[in-house]
């Protein structure tokens, strides 16, 4: 078994999910859906791998979301045609728990056939698709998860399972604004508790501290950088509730990685 949090937070990420989250909904994804989409909508038949998917909500959202309710998704010209080019979307997840949430949210849309939620670990053992057989990879909020060795393996594998020329987009926490969450000076590989919400009160996941040099010399192995943009808020809303995603040091990066 392996532990992807502490107490009983898959509940408390579902009800972040029901909540809202402003840092994914207007700081996150606002960065990391156009660039999907744009993706998407260039390239028909497109397979899709969202790795460590959680609820495969970005997935729904993507492909079935209310367009007027999802901030990121008004007024972007591309989510039609994307739609229509995405053949299959496979989020893969550890948690079982949250498996059984996505198949829940799937038997709410009607069962739709071109997304599906596989549960599996990643790790430096991880072999679920064959080489060259994807067209594009995606994640949020997931690599922080991996240890250093796992995170080279993953790096690899997708390089390996991409077709030529194909990309891998995510979304993962800037390590200067982990670091600050943190409170103090960390180690690369250093394993740390990352709580959600101002006190934890959304749960608390560990992730692996990586300095930023690490992680651009371990995708640079295999990827070519063709964009790393900082997330930014979409709206002045939230500044007094949510002061912390209007700092100079922004939360969150999206990296659009093409396969060399
Ligand atoms: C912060 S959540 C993000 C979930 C989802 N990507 C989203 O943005 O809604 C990170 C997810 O990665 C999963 N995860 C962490 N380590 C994993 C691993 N080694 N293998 C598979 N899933 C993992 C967790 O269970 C959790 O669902």
């Amino acid at each position: 078994m392996h532990e992807y949090g502490k107490s009983n937070w898959e509940s408390l990420w579902e009800k972040l999910e029901q909540a809202g989250n402003v840092g994914i909904d207007y700081v996150i994804n606002p960065s990391l859906y156009p660039q999907i989409l744009n993706f998407l909508a260039q390239h028909p038949n497109s397979i899709v791998v969202d790795f460590g998917c959680g609820t495969n909500l970005m997935g729904i959202q993507l492909l079935f979301g209310y367009k007027a309710s999802i901030p990121a998704l008004q007024n972007n010209p591309n989510v039609d045609h994307a739609r229509f080019n995405t053949l299959l979307y496979i989020g893969v997840e550890g948690s079982q728990e949250l498996i059984d949430q996505s198949n829940r949210y799937f038997h709410d849309i009607g069962e739709p056939k071109n997304i599906a939620s596989v549960q599996t670990h990643i790790d430096k053992n991880f072999s679920l698709f064959d080489n060259q057989s994807v067209d594009l990879c995606v994640s949020r909020n997931f690599l922080m998860h991996l240890s250093l060795e796992d995170f080279l393996a993953h790096m690899a594998d997708v390089s390996k399972i991409l077709k030529p020329g194909s990309f891998y987009i995510f979304t993962t926490l800037n390590p200067n604004y982990e670091l600050k969450k943190a409170g103090r000076e960390m180690v690369n590989g250093e394993r740390y508790e990352f709580q959600h919400g101002k006190s934890g009160e959304y749960g608390i996941f560990y992730h692996y501290y990586k300095t930023r040099e690490f992680f651009k010399e371990t995708i640079g192995k295999y990827f070519e950088i063709e964009k790393i943009e900082d997330c930014t808020p979409i709206s002045d809303k939230y500044t007094e509730t949510h002061a912390r995603y209007y700092d100079s040091e922004p939360m969150a990066q999206t990296y659009v990685l093409k396969v060399k």
